[in-house]
């Protein structure tokens, strides 16, 4: 005998009410229809046990209404819907923006602004931490140079190079500072996966370069800052920020920087064009 999911089966066929008004050959071709879809996801949950090879990622794509390299804050990928925003202040500060825009990695920056904390890394290494990822609510793809691009008028040299260079170093074990190739992309980028030709040569450089440890301290901080029951609030880096991070008068976005527009995007997520 079959087992199956009656509760599901319901839900499938639209509710009790709508089984009732269901005749028994109809529900027999729902039931079979049921049986059909039910096996083919879990053939597919089998299959996501176990990380995608490259190949097998691509031909998700056109399975998607949207593509992977959308910004976390532009698209509900639960299946919902995306929230009405809460207005920023008229002359926004970073940390309005931590709270009310780039919220969507904000929790995982600052936790691992914590960890390089107690650490006890440079302070310049916490504010990279703390910054490093916040481009990832308006685009995913090329992050760190989308994160480094933001922040580059109001902060050091160096922490540019940080949050510029992270991402590309997460590919990159080290051994010495214990960083080791993350699992989780063997499940996001595939099993067989190798970084393209010119991440190769950013590697190359960037390992040679007299600020090699800044963005690989930054990548020791990534892989231990994602539990979820841990919260972190953005007054607790007030110091750090204020040290670290010029901030304009006029308020980000409306200060004339060549980077501005990138705030008023991160701003005003909702503009038709
Ligand atoms: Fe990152
Ligand atoms: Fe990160």
């Amino acid at each position: 005998m079959i087992d199956i999911d009656r509760r599901a089966f319901f839900a499938y066929l639209g509710g009790a009410a709508a089984v009732a008004g269901m005749s028994a050959e109809a529900r027999a071709d729902a039931l079979e229809n049921f049986l059909a879809v039910s096996t083919a996801a879990a053939a597919a949950s089998a299959v996501a046990a176990r990380a995608p090879t490259v190949a097998e990622l691509e031909a998700q794509i056109p399975t998607r209404n949207y593509r992977r390299g959308v910004g976390n804050g532009m698209v509900a990928r639960d299946g919902g819907n995306v929230a009405l925003l809460k207005p920023l202040p008229a002359k926004p500060t970073l940390a309005d923006f931590i709270r009310l825009r780039l919220h969507s990695n904000a929790e995982h920056c600052m936790q691992s602004a914590r960890q390089a904390r107690l650490k006890n890394m440079d302070e310049d290494i916490v504010f990279a931490c703390l910054v490093h990822d916040l481009s990832l609510s308006l685009m995913r793809a090329e992050h760190g140079f989308w994160s480094a691009q933001m922040f580059e008028p109001y902060v050091s040299e160096k922490v540019t190079f940080a949050i510029r260079h992270h991402a590309t170093l997460r590919f990159f074990p080290d051994q010495e500072t214990g960083y080791e190739y993350p699992d989780l992309y063997r499940t996001m980028f595939g099993t067989d996966y190798v970084p393209p030709p010119h991440q190769q040569e950013e590697y190359r450089q960037v390992r040679r370069h007299r600020w090699y440890m800044a963005p690989r301290l930054v990548t020791v901080n990534d892989l231990y800052s994602f539990e979820p029951g841990v919260k972190v609030s953005v007054d607790e880096f007030e110091d750090v920020i204020g040290r670290h991070f010029r901030q304009p008068r006029e308020g980000l976005g409306f200060d004339g920087s060549p980077v501005a527009h990138i705030w008023r995007t991160a701003a005003n997520p909702d503009s038709p064009l």
